[in-house]
């Protein structure tokens, strides 16, 4: 494998030299670029929509150009002005108050960006959910934020369990109606109809909640990831330098709304630059994805590791089908990018694939690779203008160069997350000596790349979808047959990881594919299909510590055949 840098070819349309502006740089110079309301006031979706709708020359502009398997739509900036308007004041005619937590359960769609961007104007507090998950995923995140207005489909209503959720008060229907009586049940498209286009945005402080979004630690239940509008800033600004996005760009991220690369990017980061967005429903097809590329003439896409060697390894026969010569620019995220992708990428786009690193809890990019500065293919890059990364030892004291330890950010960048939704010692828990430390560990070279090398912690990342083992292992140890579980993440060449679970059985049980298939069966009815482990082996009893937590090293250790390091604290 070529592990030379690859060099720069044609650098960034915005960012001309990264040296220069990562050292002469302020982030109070981006906040300018909004248009600040005469209250000094904002709202990160009239920044995005309503700032283009009312300039003539951007009005009719396409905001959002919308596919999936038997539905086409294209929305200009006006066009989705005017819905969010609506949709706001539906929200309006409801009840709906500033601070209220909205959540949205449905497939990627028109009217989630419709509805998503109504939330947000009526500084309510957006929760978008993976449209995958099941009635235990739903119900943990639904009850935890106490959120008090569901927009869902008549289907998708089938997984939230109502009777056990006391502060959701009204649902949104997306669809066909007939047959739910009762006050709780609001038609969407009836009241979209009813509703004025005219709506008076309401301005807000830079520091008010815009968005929960749910993600995985080692132990516990999902958190509530807690962001506000200030992160628009960051957006902005990362559209520009890393996505490189410009006034005729068209833009593709694959991430769903449901994980925070989907509203990031695939919301925020090209609205705030005016740049049309393509949104793809639907299930992954290398056809497909490059049918989106080619007929759309995308220019900039956004994806992941995954997807990409999932394209690798459909080999050339579909890639050679179409004219993806549009492309310009194309950028990874969530996992590990190897270095036989970005290989690969050179030769089917004739394109570098470009690293970027961030986490749920950042908000948005804050390591990356620019078009302007050499590549080194394994390496995320380097942070970007206005952010500090460094390596930190356990007291969050600075290491040297090459030396691996806690990925680590100067506490301060402007997405940063505001809070773990009502655990705020859990979100004091991120900060040592004023860095963020992410949980990953890294090193940085001598000229400031930095290589990701894992996660401290036992959080599981499979297919770029962040799981967390103790989720599941609560799943699994509800099935009746099983009696103990713990679960890890096995490395996998395409997936990233996968998940794999060690149970113990219930007397009475006997091993069969039929019992380990029906447990499989368990959790992704329970959880979601991401969440369900690919593999289950039976043990006869689970490592754990005195005080009863599940060694998952050790579980890894024996799986990969590894020295099993320090059992001193093993029970019994
Ligand atoms: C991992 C996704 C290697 C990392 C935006 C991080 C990465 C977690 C990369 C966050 C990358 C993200 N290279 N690993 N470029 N980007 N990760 O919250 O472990 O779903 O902590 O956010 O994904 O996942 P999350």
């Amino acid at each position: 494998m070529n592990m030379k840098p690859i060099e720069a070819r044609s650098g960034n349309y915005n960012l001309k030299n990264y040296e220069e502006t990562y050292n002469d740089f302020n982030w109070e110079d981006v906040k300018k670029q909004f248009s600040w309301n005469e209250t000094g006031k904002v709202n990160i979706a009239y920044e995005a929509i309503d700032r283009h709708a009312d300039d003539p020359s951007m009005k009719d502009k396409v905001a959002l150009h919308y596919s999936a398997p038997g539905r086409e739509e294209t929305l200009t900036f006006e066009d989705l002005k005017k819905k969010s308007n609506q949709f706001a004041n539906v929200l309006d005619k409801y009840g709906i108050n500033k601070g209220d937590r909205v959540f949205l359960f449905m497939p990627r769609s028109p009217e989630f960006y419709m509805s998503f961007l109504g939330i947000l104007k009526k500084a309510a507090i957006a929760g978008p959910l993976f449209e995958a998950f099941m009635e235990q995923a739903v119900h943990d995140r639904l009850e935890d934020s106490e959120a008090k207005m569901l927009i869902t489909t008549p289907d998708l209503l089938e997984r939230v369990p109502q009777d056990k959720l006391p502060h959701l008060k009204q649902i949104v229907l997306v669809g066909d109606t007939t047959g739910f009586e009762g006050d709780q049940y609001i038609d969407f498209q009836k009241e979209m109809n009813e509703a004025s286009e005219s709506f008076d945005v309401e301005w807000v402080d830079l520091e008010d909640g815009m968005l929960l979004h749910y993600t995985s630690g080692s132990t516990g239940k999902p958190k509530g990831v807690y962001h506000v509008h200030n992160a628009m800033i960051q957006h902005y600004a990362t559209g520009k330098w890393v996505l490189d996005l410009k006034e005729d760009d068209v833009y593709w991220c694959t991430a769903d709304p449901g994980w925070v690369t989907g509203t990031s990017y695939g919301v925020f980061a090209p609205w705030l630059n005016g740049v049309t967005n393509v949104i793809r429903g639907g299930r992954f097809s290398p056809d497909d994805w490059y049918e989106t590329i080619a007929k759309n003439n995308v220019t900039v896409w956004y994806s992941a590791p995954t997807a990409f060697r999932m394209l690798m390894s459909a080999g050339s026969e579909p890639v050679n089908k179409y004219d993806l010569s549009s492309l310009r620019h194309i950028l990874s995220v969530g996992e590990p990018l190897n270095p036989e992708v970005i290989h690969w990428g050179m030769e089917v786009f004739d394109k570098r694939i470009h690293d970027t690193w961030w986490m749920t809890e950042t908000g948005a990019m804050l390591i990356c690779n620019y078009p302007c500065m050499d590549m080194k293919p394994g390496s995320m890059g380097r942070p970007i203008p206005g952010v500090e990364a460094s390596i930190v030892d356990n007291e969050g004291n600075e290491l040297p160069p090459r030396q691996m330890g806690n990925l680590a950010i100067k506490k301060g960048w402007p997405s940063m997350m505001r809070q773990i939704w009502k655990r705020p010692e859990k979100y004091e828990s991120y900060f040592i000596n004023g860095w963020y430390v992410s949980g990953d560990s890294a090193y940085m070279d001598e000229e400031g790349y930095f290589w990701f090398q894992g996660r401290l912690d036992d959080v599981i990342n499979t297919s770029g979808e962040r799981v967390g083992p103790f989720e599941v292992e609560s799943k699994l140890i509800e099935h009746p047959a099983v009696g103990e579980a713990g679960v890890i993440g096995k490395p996998d060449p395409e997936r990233g990881e996968i998940i794999k679970a060690f149970i113990t059985l219930v007397d009475g049980y006997e091993e069969s594919d039929e019992l380990l298939e029906d447990i499989r069966q368990f959790v992704k009815k329970g959880l979601s299909a991401h969440a369900a482990p690919r593999e289950i082996e039976i043990k006869d009893k689970i490592p754990k510590t005195r005080s009863g937590k599940i060694m998952r090293r050790l579980l890894k250790s024996w799986e990969l055949g590894l020295p099993t390091g320090d059992t001193s604290t093993l029970e019994e």
